[in-house]
């Protein structure tokens, strides 16, 4: 390709890029109930790394840690990799951009329920006030046995499998394992969102996982229109996109924002 072309080209994907965020800052201004439906890529930039694709964690890690079987039968191999995984390294996360421009939006009254896939609670510390935690979440536990429910910050991680101090059962994370169903209340609430959403933005899911995956399709069924943000050109980027905004999700939402205060004179 000579040098010339080369440069059109990327200059080509510059101006598509500016003219999908005008148009998508515009879907936004004139949508009555913009919802929004996140994967791990949104907290990719807080540092947490996805599940699949590039530096997946599931690349390094066997998902069999959050099988229910094997999570009872080895609790301290299973225990030493959550705990790694979802309370030493996700810990430590703070909100990015992403998770602060959606924050934002909804305290700009453009964005109602964030349905999301994730169990960092980086929207809630961005400060949306209408999250929904489709697989629950790392930020409580529950005892095995006794359905005793235990804060993160009560729980001694320095002694592994993590045990009752009411009946010494085993306790787990209050996310659900690959053979558990969706919290029920979580469940239906999404189902309701994703319905009742005229705007759905997608941010950083492969799309891999049922029955989450189902969330943008029933939105579209309703008559949703559908924003996407991911790095890769993934799944649902062909199924149901009416826009499709290919980058990382900090700088889009950015850039987003930006559009829609000038829009709106601001
Ligand atoms: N900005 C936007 N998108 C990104 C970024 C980024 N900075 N980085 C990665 N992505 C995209 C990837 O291209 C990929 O499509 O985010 C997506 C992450 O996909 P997964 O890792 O499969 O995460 P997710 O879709 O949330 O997985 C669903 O699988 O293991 C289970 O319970 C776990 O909730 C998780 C579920
Ligand atoms: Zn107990």
């Amino acid at each position: 390709m000579s040098k010339y072309s080369k440069y059109s080209r990327f200059f080509h994907i510059f101006v598509q890029m500016d003219k999908y965020i005008t148009e998508a800052a515009q879907k936004i201004l004139h949508s009555s109930h913009l919802n929004a439906f996140t994967g791990a890529g949104i907290s990719v930039e807080s540092g947490i790394p996805p599940f699949r694709g590039e530096g997946g964690l599931w690349n390094t890690y066997d998902p069999i840690v959050l099988d229910l079987d094997y999570f009872h039968q080895n609790p301290l191999e299973a225990w030493t990799v959550i705990h790694k995984l979802f309370y030493d390294f996700f810990g430590k996360a703070d909100p990015n951009v992403a998770h602060i421009g959606l924050a934002e939006l909804e305290k700009m009254g453009l964005l109602k329920t964030v349905i999301t896939q994730n169990i960092d609670n980086l929207h809630q510390e961005a400060g949306n006030t209408d999250v929904v935690e489709f697989h629950g979440t790392a930020q409580t536990l529950v005892c095995t046995s006794c359905n005793k429910k235990f804060n993160k910050n009560e729980i001694d991680f320095s002694s592994l499998p993590v045990q009752c101090n009411h009946c010494n059962s085993l306790v787990k994370p209050d996310f659900i394992f690959f053979s558990e169903g969706i919290p029920p209340v979580a469940y239906a609430r999404s189902v309701h969102e994703a319905e009742s959403a005229d705007l759905l933005l997608i941010i950083g899911t492969s799309g891999e996982v049922m029955p989450a995956s189902m969330i943008p399709h029933l939105a579209k069924n309703k008559g949703a229109q559908i924003i996407e943000i991911n790095t890769d050109d993934n799944i649902y980027a062909h199924a149901s996109n009416d826009i499709f905004l290919q980058g990382k999700a900090g700088e889009i939402i950015t850039k987003l924002i930006h559009e829609i205060k000038t829009l709106r004179n601001e």
